[in-house]
């Protein structure tokens, strides 16, 4: 057994009551049936990210944005926990030393009953709606009507070859939806032309919420002695720094991914980190064993 990929010896860590800090990405969530961004089957091969998560892309044609969030939500409202959820949901209801930061906005980790206490979701969360005017401070959760509006019906429209979602097919024009058919945002909408009712979902060239950041690196300044990077790419800088700050404090690095045995990862491990390469659905509930039983 290569020493980075020992279980046995990541168990023996286990035992000496670690902090540990849990970072995760889109990978987490792969076993449920929501397609990742990029890397091992990534939703987003045929579009740039950018292309539809920004504000800009949001002013340009609003309808658009919405559709395809209106897709990712009645996707991730169909989808259950996988036992990678879990897994985790068990370690953090049974060991007070773990924190948990989620990149992931489709509410899997809290249907697993993940306590929220421990989990700082950085990029937002699918069921939630704010303004899209900077100066509104509008906000509303746990919106899980589907469809949203009625607007919206085509990207809940289960699909088949007879109605693909279009965003998925480029060959399918998506439905045209006007900026005045999007609600408006209910305290500054009926005078503000940006008072639009958007996803509460932190957009690339957008800041994280300052007290989730705070909270983040508070914890990790109380000390790290594992990070587990989870089923994320790592090229967002968001999860990316959270990592490097804990490791450069000297947390041992565990790398679970389906690419984790990849040179270019094999190649950032120290001597005591991991890469246990594989599904997460599968890792988890094997890596945290000796805490949680069987999951
Ligand atoms: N188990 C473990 N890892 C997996 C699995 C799986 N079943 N399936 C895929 N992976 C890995 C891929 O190899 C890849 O490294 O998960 C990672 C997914 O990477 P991304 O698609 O980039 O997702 P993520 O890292 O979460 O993206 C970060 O980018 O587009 C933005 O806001 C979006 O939150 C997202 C952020």
């Amino acid at each position: 057994m290569p020493r980075h990929s020992d279980f046995a010896r990541f168990h023996a860590l286990l035992s000496a009551k670690p902090r540990i800090l849990l970072v995760c990405g889109a990978g987490l969530s792969a076993s449920s049936g929501l397609p990742t961004f990029r890397g091992a089957g990534g939703l987003w091969r045929e579009y740039s990210a950018v292309d539809l998560a920004t504000p800009e892309a949001f002013e340009q044609d609003p309808g658009l944005v919405w559709l395809f969030y209106a897709y990712r939500r009645h996707m991730s409202m169909k989808a259950n926990p996988n036992r990678g959820h879990h897994a985790l949901a068990a370690l953090a209801q049974k060991y007070d030393n773990v924190f948990c930061v989620s990149q992931n906005v489709d509410g899997l980790l809290e249907k697993a009953d993940y306590p929220l206490e421990k989990l700082r979701k950085i990029h937002g969360c699918l069921y939630g709606l704010k303004c899209f005017n900077e100066d509104c401070d509008w906000r509303a959760s746990n919106s899980t009507d589907d469809p949203l509006w009625p607007i919206l019906a085509p990207a809940s429209a289960d699909v088949d070859s007879t109605n693909p979602i279009p965003l998925l097919d480029p060959a399918h024009p998506a439905p045209k939806i006007s900026w005045d058919e999007i609600p408006k945002c209910p305290k500054c909408g009926a005078e503000e032309e940006y008072g639009l009712q958007r996803p509460d979902i932190v957009w690339f060239g957008e800041p994280m919420d300052d007290h989730v950041v705070r909270d983040v690196e508070e914890w990790i300044d109380g000390g790290v002695d594992i990070v587990l990077s989870i089923g994320t790419s790592e090229v967002v800088n968001t999860a990316a720094s959270f990592l490097y700050h804990a490791r450069s404090n000297g947390a041992i690095y565990v790398n679970v991914n389906l690419d984790a045995a990849l040179p270019h990862h094999l190649g950032n491990l120290d001597q005591d980190d991991f890469a246990f390469a594989g599904d997460a659905m599968e890792l988890l509930p094997k890596l945290f064993e000796p805490i949680i039983g069987d999951v």
